[in-house]
Formats: structure tokens, C-alpha cells, sequence
């Protein structure tokens, strides 16, 4: 008789970095039921799974993680071994506006998901894990040198990071009071295909193609880490499959822009691909208002995972922001369904 499938949950799937790690563990590990849980807010999509979604190794569950009974009822039910939770409210501009909204998911889901996890596996957590995706954002911010450390104390400055913090905090506390086999991984800001406009890559190349003004925060001189989308699914695999337990990752490009150079090289990009004389989209870059807490500088030290797990970034910034732009210059109808409705109101509402 053929064994069962492994059942494993992943959280937040039809988001940005939840449907690349979909689409990478249902192609790649046949041997592995994977349940993708989303409730399909303005950033949840289901066309970003498109190409998977008819694999019969995934499944998909329309529901709210802070929903305690619908969550219990799938622990029940479908008896998932690993989690590797996603879900989360991830834009820190729209946290500033209704942070109860970043609790509610961040916090409460989060507890949520780790009862429900207990609650089934409390006698035996052989061969079970909770692994939970969090961002470097919670060490807060950092001045003109240094590096985020695993051992950095948390600091931080946002809605956003702080519920971000407090489910890190959360999830090492089962760890160590019901003994929950958990790991967690901190990431930098993360570009790529399919990620939503609202987030600085994505909107400046959705702006640039529609001759829309760049909105640069302050004086633009905020610096962030960026990683190409499919480095981080990679180290996800590697950290869900090799990773001590109780322990926790740092991951990052060693790939520090000023907001305001990054933008700059996106519209000499896109004119070139666009066939713009060099220098246009430039002159719709706008300085506007900064943004409250900006935090000043974000950059990672990967050391331990490059030496404990073997993992480092393969996608250079240049080829990775060449694709980026490709595929969104490829994909306007994705761009056009994602962008109506909410996202326009909170674009409008936020940029005037
Ligand atoms: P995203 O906003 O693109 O996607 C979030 C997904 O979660 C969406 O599909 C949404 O529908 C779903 N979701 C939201 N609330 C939910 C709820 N209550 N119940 C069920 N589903 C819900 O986010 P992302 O950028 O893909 O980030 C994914 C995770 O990675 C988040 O936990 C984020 O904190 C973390 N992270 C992101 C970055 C980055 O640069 N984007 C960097 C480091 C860590
Ligand atoms: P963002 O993509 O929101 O990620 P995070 O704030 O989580 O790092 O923003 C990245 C940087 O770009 C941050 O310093 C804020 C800045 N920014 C702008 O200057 N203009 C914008 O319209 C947006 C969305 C961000």
C-alpha cells in the first residue's frame, strides 16, 4: 500500500513569497501534501499560483488565521506534521494606519496556529516542526555600520515589526515552555515577480510604465538588503529541512541600496527596456513626505547560515532586477487585476 503523504501546512500562500515557496515544494517534493491556508486579503492572489494549482499534492483552504475553530478544525482534520507559516499583514505604511489589523494576524493568528499545532501534537512532536518566517525588521534599525546578528536584541520601530517581534517571541516562548520544535528565520526585504505594488520595487516599476510620478520617502538616502525573491525560498527549503531546532536564522543579500540609487538604476532599466530616451523616467522621481519611524538602515550578517547550512545567494542584484522588470512588463494583466479596487483607494488615500 503507498504510504501517505506527508500533510505540511504553509500559511499565506497566495502571497508574494507564500507562492514561490508553494510552487517550489509541490514541484519539488512530490512526497509532501502540501495545504496552502490564505484568506485571500488585497494581497493574496490566487492567479500566482496559476501554473500549480491543478498538481494533485496541493490543495488549497480559503480561511482566516485568527479564525480559532476553522483552525482547529483543519488540525483535525488534514493532521499537518510541519507548518511553515507565511501569513502575515506585511506592508509597514499600512500598519501605521491600522496596526489592530497587524495584531489580529501577526499575534493572534500566529498564537493561534501554535495552540492548534500543540493541541494535536502535544504527546509526540517527533518529526514535527513549526517553522515560522519573520523578517529583520524586529532588530529595528541600524546607523551608517554594522550588521543584523541572530544575537541582535530586538528593537522594533513600526506596527508592523513590533507584531512581527511579538509572534517571534511567541513561538520561542512554546518552544520553551510546551517544548513546540520550532525554528525561525529573519529575512531582508525581498523583491521579485509577483509581488504587490505597494511595496517600493513593484510600485516604482508599476509607476515607471504608466509615466506615474516615483514617490522617494524623505531624501531618500533610507538604505535597505535586498534578495532576489527565489535566494530566500532556497534558504526555506534548506532551513525546513537541515536546521537545528530552536534556532534561528538570519537571511540577507549582503546587497545594500539607497532607496534613491535603487530607484535611479530602475528607470535607467526600464528605459532601456521600454526603448525611453536614457534619463525620462528619472524625471518622474517626486520626493515626498517621509514616512513616521523610517527606519534608517537594514543590512544582514548571513554568516550562519552560509556556514551552518551551505546556503548563499546565487541571483546577482542586476540580473535579478533585469527579470523583475521583465516579468512585470510581461505581466500587466496580473498587475491590472491586482491593482483595482482597495489598492487604489489606500494609493490614493496614502500618496495624496
Ligand atoms: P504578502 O503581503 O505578499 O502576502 C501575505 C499573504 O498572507 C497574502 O496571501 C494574504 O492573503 C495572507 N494573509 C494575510 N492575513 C491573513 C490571515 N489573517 N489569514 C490567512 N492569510 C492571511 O507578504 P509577503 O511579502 O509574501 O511576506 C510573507 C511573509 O514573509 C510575512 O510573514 C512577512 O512578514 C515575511 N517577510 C517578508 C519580507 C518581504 O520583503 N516581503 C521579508 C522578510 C520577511
Ligand atoms: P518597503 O518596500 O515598504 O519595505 P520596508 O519598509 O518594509 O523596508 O520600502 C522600502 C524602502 O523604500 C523604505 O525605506 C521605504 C521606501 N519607500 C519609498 O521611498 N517610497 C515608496 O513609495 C515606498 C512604498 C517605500
Amino acid at each position: 500500500m503507498k504510504e501517505k503523504n506527508k500533510p505540511i501546512l504553509i500559511t499565506g500562500g497566495a502571497g508574494f513569497i507564500g507562492s514561490h515557496v508553494i510552487r517550489h515544494f509541490v514541484k519539488k517534493y512530490p512526497v509532501y501534501e502540501i495545504y496552502n491556508l490564505d484568506a485571500l486579503t488585497y494581497a493574496g492572489n490566487l492567479e500566482n499560483l496559476k501554473d500549480i494549482e491543478d498538481k494533485s499534492n496541493y490543495h488549497f483552504l480559503k480561511g482566516d488565521i485568527s479564525d480559532v475553530d476553522l483552525v482547529n478544525q483543519l488540525f483535525r482534520k488534514y493532521r499537518f506534521e510541519a507548518v511553515i507559516h507565511l501569513a502575515a499583514e506585511s506592508h509597514v505604511d499600512r500598519s501605521i494606519k491600522d496596526p489592530l489589523a497587524f495584531v489580529r494576524t501577526n499575534i493572534n493568528g500566529t498564537i493561534n496556529l501554535l495552540n492548534a499545532f500543540k493541541s494535536i501534537w502535544a504527546n509526540n512532536f517527533e518529526g514535527k516542526l513549526f517553522y515560522h518566517i519573520s523578517t529583520d525588521e524586529v532588530y529595528g534599525t541600524l546607523g551608517e555600520t554594522g550588521l543584523f546578528k541572530e544575537t541582535t536584541p530586538y528593537s522594533p520601530n513600526s506596527p508592523y515589526s513590533a507584531s512581527k517581534a511579538s509572534s517571534d517571541h511567541f513561538v520561542r516562548a512554546y518552544g520553551e515552555t510546551f517544548d513546540i520544535p520550532y525554528v525561525i528565520s529573519n529575512c531582508s526585504n525581498n523583491y521579485g515577480p509577483y509581488q504587490f505594488p505597494e511595496k517600493l520595487i513593484p510600485l516604482m516599476i508599476n509607476n515607471i510604465v504608466e509615466n506615474k510620478e516615483l514617490p522617494v520617502y524623505g531624501d531618500g538616502n533610507y538604505t535597505r538588503d535586498w534578495l532576489f525573491v527565489l535566494d530566500h525560498v532556497k534558504a526555506i527549503d534548506l532551513i525546513f529541512h537541515k536546521a537545528e531546532l530552536k534556532e534561528t536564522y538570519n537571511i540577507g543579500g549582503l546587497n545594500e541600496w539607497k532607496n534613491i540609487e535603487l530607484v535611479n538604476m530602475l528607470c535607467d532599466l526600464a528605459d532601456e527596456k521600454l526603448g525611453r530616451e536614457n534619463g525620462t523616467s528619472r524625471k518622474l522621481i517626486t520626493f515626498v513626505k517621509d514616512r513616521p519611524g523610517h527606519d534608517k538602515r537594514y543590512a544582514i550578517d548571513a554568516t550562519k547560515i552560509e556556514e551552518k547550512l551551505g546556503w548563499k545567494p546565487s541571483v546577482t542584484f542586476e540580473e535579478g532586477l533585469s527579470k523583475t522588470i521583465d516579468w512585470y512588463l510581461e505581466n500587466k494583466k496580473w498587475l491590472v487585476h491586482i491593482t483595482s479596487g482597495d489598492y487604489l483607494e489606500y494609493y490614493r488615500e496614502h500618496y495624496n
